[in-house]
């Protein structure tokens, strides 16, 4: 069976097309965040899809600390070099997620003789894994989430958050590990476009404010930051606003290129299938979205968590939600998948 031809033929208006034409159409990286198992498993329709739909993609965990950096020296890139091969077979735009982040930490900083580690040396461990892992990537990996979700999340009454002080690269270097993890960053590939990368950032409010301060701090103090990702692990419901609008464009007067790095768009569920009117829903808020994306030459990317409500991780971590993806589970795709189609082509 031959997967693609099903989708071209099914896609926006009935014209053979694919997401992964109209984005190339648009010059526009339009991706999926990879599953590396079921992309080595038993099941083609998944390769097959991901290479027909997309131009662009980035490692769900692969490219984790927690996955790569095994020991204080020591690195496993058997899948991460996997995923290179396969993004530069099929001609797609990789991006890098992620090299600093408070969550997926190496799993060795957490045993015993990890814990021992002085934080003089966890700094020169930093910097020798972001180093390396740049450096063997290098011109391979167009963008980097250098940082993710150095943000705490709002307080209940609504005050400017502040940093994660408790992320073991803070407490281990101090609010200065940004600045140096960009630094280093861009000591090892001078072309990499660097990003911050958080959630529950897309529109105005304390969450999004705080993190506009920190990257304008940065810029001013003349570090190598390029770029913001807004998540956009979003509610059905979802739409684009006039605030929406408004928060990217403070973001983009900095300076700075944007991505829509790790959008899904949930629905409840409770075990029932989606309804009709939850599916027009959700192509919505794809629509709107990707039409955000599409009108401003700022963004740069238009990543997916994921292509088939198979392999999601909704369901496993927001118990009772779920087909957030623009294809089902059996990678037929959904209204949202023709709705992203539209906007693509600017319909
Ligand atoms: C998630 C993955 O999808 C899961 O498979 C994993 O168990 C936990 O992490 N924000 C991020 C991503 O930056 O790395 C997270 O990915 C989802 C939220």
């Amino acid at each position: 069976m031959n997967i693609s031809t099903d989708l071209q033929r099914s896609s926006a208006d009935g014209a053979a097309t694919s997401l992964r034409r109209l984005a190339e159409a648009r010059g526009l990286p339009v991706g999926a965040a990879v599953n590396m198992a079921a992309l080595g498993g038993d099941d083609p329709r998944y390769a097959e899809t991901l290479r027909a739909e997309f131009n662009a993609c980035v490692a769900e965990n692969a490219f984790k600390p927690s996955e790569v950096w095994i020991g204080p020296r020591e690195y496993d890139f058997s899948v991460t070099d996997r995923l290179a091969d396969f993004a530069a077979e099929n001609g797609m735009l990789l991006r890098g997620h992620t090299l600093v982040w408070h969550q997926q930490t190496p799993r060795w900083l957490s045993s015993e003789s990890g814990r021992g580690v002085p934080a003089e040396e966890l700094s020169g461990l930093l910097r020798k894994y972001i180093h390396t892992m740049v450096a063997r990537y290098k011109g391979r990996i167009a963008q980097w989430d250098v940082v993710n979700e150095a943000i705490h999340d709002p307080d209940p009454e609504g005050a400017t958050p502040g940093l994660r002080e408790e992320s073991v690269w803070h407490r281990a270097l101090g609010p200065d590990y940004l600045a140096q993890a960009f630094r280093w960053a861009h000591e090892a590939d001078p072309d990499a476009r660097l990003y911050y990368n958080d959630y529950e950032i897309e529109d105005l409010g304390p969450k999004s404010d705080a993190v506009y301060t920190l990257l304008r701090d940065l810029l001013a103090q003349g570090v190598p930051l390029h770029g913001i990702g807004f998540q956009g692990h979003l509610l059905n419901g979802w739409r684009v606003t006039e605030a929406h609008r408004a928060n990217v464009r403070r973001f983009t007067e900095l300076g700075l290129e944007w991505a829509v790095t790790e959008v899904d768009i949930r629905m409840r569920l409770d075990g029932a299938p989606p309804t009709p009117e939850q599916l027009a829903d959700q192509a919505e808020g794809y629509e709107e979205l990707t039409r955000l994306c599409v009108t401003d030459p700022q963004c740069r990317a238009l990543i997916f968590w994921g292509f088939t409500d198979r392999y999601s991780w909704i369901p496993g971590f927001r118990k009772g939600w779920g087909a957030s993806l623009p294809m089902d589970e059996e990678y037929l795709p959904k209204p949202a998948y023709h709705a992203v189609c539209k906007a693509l082509t600017g319909k």
